[in-house]
């Protein structure tokens, strides 16, 4: 693996593979990797010759600067991760190098995907996701670019920059990676006690709820016994829960034949950020 900080030295790197024919992978990460991330590298090889992964804890999408400064950033281990992963290329720049001070401001209408949801409870988060994937894809010109479906939304709003901005990429949706219990990996997890951690199942448990009993019931019952499962543990905050038509996100109000749903909840224990979403068909 070559380990990469310069966009220019990234560029030059990238032109002999190219000139090979050879197809390009990208993995945007921004760092604490788990083995939600490696398995992005893994389908990644799976599907291209060269598999480049970011490491960027790109500062425009946190609206928290707290959130921004406790971000872990265990550089000597994702390293090591991604080597034995089988990664190519490590790309790894300053802020300075994404950011020059000349940068011009960014914006890209996002519609409602900028406001429901993560785009309500985080402004601004969005613009600076698509920012930072928007540089990294002129960059690197890959022909596939993997993301987890973990983020759901996340997902929807790249999709969106590539339709919008007509970019020559795949996008790769990965399947969400959960401990043996259902816990959604997550680098924020590292900050859970182990009690925590414990009381973050009933995540996946309210989600799997949803799942079995939404297309039998009316919604607004299912959603109550969810929050009721959710919140049985004393600690848990739900910051929302919501049944939505997954092509737009807007939330549903009955269940249609032939439509696609996902459940999307976030809820917050000792202070950390949960976010995880369940496809229900
Ligand atoms: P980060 O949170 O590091 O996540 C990098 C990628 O890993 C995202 O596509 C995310 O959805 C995926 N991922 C995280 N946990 C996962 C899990 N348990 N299972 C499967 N995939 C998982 O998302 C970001 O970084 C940033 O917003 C980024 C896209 C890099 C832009 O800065």
């Amino acid at each position: 693996m070559v380990t990469i900080q310069s966009k220019e030295g990234l560029q030059n790197e990238l032109h002999a593979h190219r000139q090979g024919n050879q197809k390009i992978a990208l993995v945007p990460t921004m760092g604490a990797l788990h083995e939600g991330h490696l398995s992005l590298i893994q389908e990644a090889q799976q599907l291209a010759d060269i598999v480049v992964c970011s490491i960027f804890v790109n500062p425009t999408q946190f609206n928290d600067p707290k959130d921004l400064e406790k971000y872990p950033r265990p550089i000597e281990n994702d390293m090591k991760l991604l080597k034995d992963a089988g990664c190519n290329i490590l790309f790894m720049p300053t802020v300075d190098e994404m950011y020059p001070s000349d940068d011009a401001s960014w914006h890209i209408d996002l519609g409602r995907l900028d406001s429901l949801w993560e785009g309500e409870k985080r402004p601004g988060h969005f613009q600076g996701v698509t920012q930072i994937v928007y540089k990294l894809f002129r960059l690197v010109e890959p022909d596939i670019a993997c993301f987890g479906q973990k983020d759901f939304q996340q997902v929807m709003v790249i999709q969106r920059l590539v339709e919008l901005k007509e970019l020559p990429v795949h996008i790769h949706i990965c399947p969400t990676v959960r401990s043996k219990e259902g816990l959604a990996l997550s680098s924020r997890n590292t900050r859970l006690s182990e009690t925590g951690k414990q009381k973050a199942l009933a995540i996946f448990r309210s989600l799997s709820y949803i799942k079995a009993h939404i297309h039998n019931n009316a919604i607004p019952e299912v959603k109550e016994e969810a929050l009721h499962i959710l919140t049985e543990d004393e600690g848990i905050t739900v910051e929302y829960l919501a049944v939505c038509t997954a092509r737009t996100l807007e939330e549903a109000t009955q269940i249609e034949p032939g439509e696609t749903y996902v459940a999307l909840v976030v809820a917050w224990i000792e202070g950390v950020r949960l976010i995880d979403n369940m496809i229900l068909t």
